[in-house]
């Protein structure tokens, strides 16, 4: 069975490529677009990948991913410091959610030590440039895989 993902990427990482490329490298949106898309055929995932500058925008394909059960990669960028809004449309889904970052947030300024996303994600993954990715999609392979096998809430009721 393909697993569908949801791979939703926040602010300013459109840019990529030409965006501070000393912290974020050279590769291109649509390069890192590839690259999951690409990562997602050997793990048997189906990826969507998604961008947007606009808060609104990114909760309504938070509550998307929520209302179909889908797993989320997301790297939600500047929102990730304080955005309470993003992070309570975080907490509504049951599916897996990893954190993603380029950089490493721990080892740059004070503002970016703080992630209001992380309480509610099952991991993160942060500092590997473009590789966070890759693995942000290896650990939602297992954790749906790990979840198919789990026996569904029917399985157990008494007959
Ligand atoms: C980022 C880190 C954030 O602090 C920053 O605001 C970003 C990108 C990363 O991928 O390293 O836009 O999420």
């Amino acid at each position: 069975m393909i697993t569908q993902v949801l791979v939703l990427n926040g602010p300013n990482l459109g840019r990529l490529g030409v965006r501070e490329p000393e912290i974020y490298g050279s590769a291109s949106f649509e390069d890192l677009a590839e690259l999951c898309r690409a990562t997602g055929r050997k793990l048997g995932l189906s990826v969507d990948v998604r961008q947007t500058d606009d808060e609104a925008e990114l909760i309504s394909w938070v509550h998307e991913a929520a209302d179909a059960r889908l797993p989320v990669v997301l790297n939600p960028a500047a929102f990730t410091h304080y955005s309470y809004a993003l992070r309570d449309a975080l907490a509504m889904r049951t599916a897996p959610l990893v954190e993603v970052h380029i950089s490493n947030p721990a080892t740059r300024e004070s503002f970016r030590h703080t992630s209001v996303v992380a309480a509610v994600a099952d991991g993160t993954v942060a500092g590997f440039g473009l590789v966070s990715y890759q693995l942000a999609l290896q650990a939602i392979a297992e954790l749906a895989a790990e979840r198919a096998a789990e026996p569904a809430p029917d399985d157990t009721a008494a007959p």
